[in-house]
């Protein structure tokens, strides 16, 4: 087999969490980064990002360097350019994308010697939690849990009826600190309000029945305790619940908002409704993406 010098990918973005599934449920979606890596003799060159990250701890060189250790490789050299579409710590899951197009750009240039599984586990070494980085692996909606430090991942069905509308502000949130303001503990009723909601939802979400994922997608586990660190949040709220058999919930850490209905021009319905807030609110039509990361050109 001829040796591959040069790789173009593209992975999607993700939605992480989705109301009641904390750090488990994903879904990822038709917003895409594109990526080219290229062996060079030595040394890292990265284009495409600000000269801040320019550098080796860019997350799609970590994920890189990563996957050629975890696959016994000298790292070497490497080129990497980046057209990036997934706006930043939004929770869009642009990290995700980032570390995922590293890791599997590695394992084409190099003969493809891992598997979509050891692919999520170098990732995860790196992300700490698997939800945005197995669809955007997988594509198509994800039910990730982690066994010691595997993740192990199942996917669910979609129904083509429902429809993803990505509300998208003008600030950042960290996942850092969206996780320090979550309790160390939780309460019982809590978790069993979790737990009852996440199975429904994931049915729900399989038959296109709206009304049960609008009651599926409530949360008490993350999202009381960081709707304060997004700016408007109720509002933005308010406005999507206003609208018939909208489910509502913060996309990963935030600050992007997620609703799901049955339309498909949902975004279009919004259309003014955001110009009285102060945090030049985006809604984005978005439609699942099923194909995960996946391979463009390899020369
Ligand atoms: N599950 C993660 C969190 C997603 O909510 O912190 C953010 O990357």
């Amino acid at each position: 087999m001829a040796e591959v010098k040069k790789v173009k990918l593209r992975v999607p973005a993700t939605t992480a969490n989705m109301g009641p599934g904390f750090d488990s449920l994903g879904c990822a979606l038709s917003l895409y980064n594109y990526f080219t890596f290229e062996k060079t003799e030595n040394g890292v060159e990265i284009l495409g990002c600000d000269d801040e990250y320019c550098t080796k701890e860019n997350l799609a060189y970590q994920g890189y360097e990563a996957a050629m250790k975890y696959m016994g490789l000298p790292v070497g050299g490497v080129k990497i350019t980046v057209e990036s579409n997934i706006p930043i710590c939004r929770g869009l899951g642009s990290s995700a994308a980032m570390i995922v197009a590293g890791a599997e750009a590695a394992n084409v240039l190099n003969g493809k010697k891992m598997s979509p599984e050891d692919i999520l586990a170098v990732c995860n070494d790196i992300e700490g939690h698997p939800d945005n980085l197995a669809p955007a692996i997988y594509g198509g909606m994800t039910v990730s849990m982690m066994d010691g430090r595997t993740p192990h991942t199942v996917s669910y069905i979609l129904s083509p009826e429902l429809h993803f509308c990505a509300l998208i502000p003008d600030f950042e949130t960290s996942t850092n600190d969206a996780r320090k303001v979550l309790p160390k503990r939780v309460d019982y009723a809590d978790a069993l309000f979790n737990i009852t909601r996440a199975g429904i939802l994931l049915k729900a979400l399989e038959n296109g029945d709206i009304d049960l994922v609008c009651l599926g997608v409530e949360d008490k586990l993350h999202q009381p305790y960081r709707k304060k660190l997004i700016h408007e949040y109720d509002d933005v709220h308010n406005i999507c619940k206003q609208q018939e058999g909208v489910a509502f919930f913060i996309s990963g850490s935030g600050s992007t908002c997620m609703c799901i209905s049955k339309e498909k021009n949902f975004a279009d319905k919004l259309d003014g409704k955001f110009d009285g807030l102060t945090k030049n609110w985006k809604a984005l039509q978005l439609s699942p993406d099923r194909e995960g990361v996946k391979i463009l050109e390899v020369v």
